[in-house]
């Protein structure tokens, strides 16, 4: 099947995410609420998850479909025992045409330090740190288990270090709780990195059904290169991908570039080429979706890599999800979760890995 895949609307599939586990060690009260994210919450229990061994399988046939890239995601994927051998496994899986898969990770840079150079000896191209502030006080707020920011920068020192540059910097801009970190942080990356990371400003979402999004808390896009602007003049660039999730600007006296992530005010719908794996084998269509389609009785019955193979390319046929659109059309406050909504409940963030 090296045909060109294409959903209802014409959309290739070309980037999978693949969650590996649906725990973490930090509390982002945009992604895991402490309340609700507590002793009692019900992980998946281990023989849920799926082995190295059957992501690895799906991967292959992913890649047969059109899939050129996997990010591994969780919650925390460092914190999946063993992760290297993962790694290990997807590097040798090649494209129809013989080339390896991109590999890359999104990760929250606690355990970088010590895994850096173990993840880049196994293949792992790329990473990408999420980081919400470089002022210790708020980062421990943020991450709501008081993890030091000094040990997330050690980390992304140890990723440029062991060869997993140029990297990305995830910032979710939360108004009133840390936008004043916007400057701070450009200025930051801007200086120390010599091009190697680009920062990048994402806008709070209302992924799943527990952070209590609000409209009046997301900071729009717009308004972060404003103020980044009035400091460092910026330029639009062209997107290096089609489908990417965020728009580039260089900064006009060559420091290096940001991007800016605006799924609520812009949303990027019209191009997206992601599904997305969750850790115990069902596959999601959007970020958004309530349900996925559940892979794992396929792999763990008797079916043959051309049945998982079509029963991929024919899910992904039938896809016509474009969840940030379609809220841009009701009005951005719609997203709004409202406790009495019959709907049934999305999928949360650390379930599905963003
Ligand atoms: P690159 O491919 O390196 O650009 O990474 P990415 O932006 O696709 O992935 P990353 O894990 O860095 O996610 C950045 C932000 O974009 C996170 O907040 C994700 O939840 C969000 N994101 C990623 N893909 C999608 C998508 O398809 N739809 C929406 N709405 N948000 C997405
Ligand atoms: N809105 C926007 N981004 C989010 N992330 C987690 N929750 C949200 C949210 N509600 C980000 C993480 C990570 C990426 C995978 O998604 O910070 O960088
Ligand atoms: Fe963990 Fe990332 Fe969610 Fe924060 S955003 S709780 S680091 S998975
Ligand atoms: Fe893709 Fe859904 Fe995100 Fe739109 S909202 S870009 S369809 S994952």
């Amino acid at each position: 099947a090296t045909g060109r895949l294409l959903d209802r609307l014409g959309r290739p599939l070309t980037d999978l995410r693949i969650s590996v586990t649906d725990r973490c060690n930090f509390r982002c009260s945009y992604c895991m609420p402490k309340d609700v994210f507590d002793k009692d919450y019900q992980y998946l229990p281990h023989s849920a998850l799926l082995s190295f061994e059957e992501m690895t399988r799906l991967a292959r046939l992913f890649a047969a479909h059109g899939v050129r890239k996997i990010r591994l995601t969780g919650g925390e994927p460092l914190l999946r025992k063993n992760i290297e051998a993962l790694i290990g496994q997807l590097s040798e899986i090649r494209t129809p045409g013989g080339e390896p898969l991109a590999l890359t990770l999104t990760t929250n840079g606690s355990l970088l330090r010590r895994k850096a150079a173990a993840l880049a000896a196994a293949g792992l191209q790329r990473v990408t740190v999420s980081l919400d502030s470089l002022d210790d006080a708020v980062f421990r707020h943020m991450n709501d288990v008081d993890f030091p920011v000094a040990d997330v920068l050690a980390g992304i020192e140890a990723a440029l270090a062991a060869g997993l540059g140029p990297l990305k910097v995830n910032m979710v801009v939360k108004r009133g709780t840390n936008e004043q970190e916007i400057l701070p942080m450009a200025r930051y990356f801007r200086d120390h990195h010599g091009g190697k990371v680009v920062l990048r400003f994402i806008e709070y979402m209302d992924v799943g059904a527990t952070n209590g999004w609000r409209m009046d808390e997301v900071l729009p896009s717009a308004e972060v290169i404003a103020r980044i602007g009035a400091e460092f003049p910026l330029v639009p660039l062209e997107p290096s991908a089609p489908g990417e999730t965020a728009q580039r600007w260089a900064y006009a006296d060559g420091g290096g570039e940001i991007g800016v992530i605006s799924s609520v005010t812009q949303a990027f719908c019209h191009d997206c080429s992601r599904a997305r794996l969750s850790t115990e084998g069902k596959l999601y269509l959007c970020l958004f979706a309530s349900a996925g389609h559940d892979l794992r009785p396929l792999l763990r019955g008797t079916a043959t890599d051309e049945d998982i193979g079509s029963a991929i390319g024919h899910i992904w046929q039938g896809r016509a999800d474009r969840y940030s659109e379609l809220r841009a059309l009701r009005g951005p406050e719609s997203g709004e979760h409202d406790a009495n909504d019959p709907a049934p409940r999305r999928v949360e963030m650390s379930y599905i890995g963003g």
